[in-house]
């Protein structure tokens, strides 16, 4: 069974869809099967993946039961994906009554089994597209920039999970907070992931040992449509997302008796 994972942070511009689609590529590279899943009605996950989002199905007519996962799932050059576009924005009105939290898993279970992992990029808010991504999910990787006021910002977060823990969702589990746009040797980076690691600890977030460092090559690789991996193998922000595929399929992979 793939082990869904969604990238949540109700901040806009934290590094959500560039983990969901680099983080993707990396999970690939090192021979897994993947999908990303773009849950965010601004489409910028299909845009950076050279998806096709207009006139064929998307995650909306997913949610909506018009189509079966199988018939959403499109091959991209990075990876499968499961498009969005703006109509998904109409979610909040149109998905009402019982069992609205549980569309996407449901939507998702039957290609479940094809998959190692399914990644779901989320929007900016807390909303009913959230907690469908959290009720599908098995892990949350919560990123967050790299300065102190943002970090600050996840109590909010938290609640929600406590929620769809209660209501939805018990067994969802928090993979961690990764620190994006990170910008070692300096002074705010020693502060920064101070702060993260006390907020780890008082909340019982684990916080993942690989931080994604700043550069350029992460927004040229995206406004060209490109995987990053590949338009800049060497970069430093390359190796971090490689490194966080590792981090994460240590802790996935039992090492004890084999
Ligand atoms: N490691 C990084 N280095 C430099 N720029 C980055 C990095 N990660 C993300 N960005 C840029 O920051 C902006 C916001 O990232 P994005 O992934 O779209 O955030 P979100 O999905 O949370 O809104 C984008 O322009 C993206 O290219
Ligand atoms: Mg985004």
């Amino acid at each position: 069974m793939g082990c869904v994972i969604a990238v949540s942070n109700q901040k806009g511009g934290v590094g959500k869809t560039t983990t969901t689609g680099a983080l993707a590529a990396a999970l690939a590279r090192r021979g897994q099967q993947v999908l990303a899943v773009d849950l965010d009605p601004q489409g910028n996950l299909s845009f950076s993946m050279a998806a096709e989002n207009e006139g064929v199905a998307t995650s909306y007519e997913l949610l909506k039961g018009e189509v079966t996962a199988r018939a959403a799932i499109q091959p991209t050059a990075i990876t499968d994906i499961i498009p969005a576009n703006i109509l998904l924005s109409g979610a909040e009105l149109e998905f009402g009554g019982p069992g609205r939290e549980f569309l996407l898993h449901n939507a998702l279970r039957p290609v479940r089994g094809a998959y190692d992992f399914i990644l779901i990029d989320t929007p900016p808010a807390l909303s009913v597209l959230t907690v469908n991504a959290f009720t599908a999910a098995d892990k949350l990787i919560i990123p967050m920039l790299s300065d102190i006021f943002s970090l600050q910002g996840i109590t909010q977060l938290y609640d929600t999970v406590s929620y769809v823990r209660n209501h939805c969702n018990p067994g969802l589990e928090y993979a961690g907070i990764l620190l994006t746009r990170f910008a070692p040797r300096t002074t705010l980076a020693t502060e920064v992931r101070g702060t993260a690691e006390m907020i780890s600890s008082e909340l019982d977030i684990p916080l993942f040992h690989t931080a994604i460092r700043s550069s350029v090559a992460v927004t040229e690789a995206q406004a060209t449509q490109r995987s990053l991996l590949k338009y800049a193998p060497r970069n430093i922000a390359s190796k971090d997302y490689l490194a966080l595929a590792d981090e994460i399929l240590n802790k996935e992979t039992p090492t004890h008796g084999r």
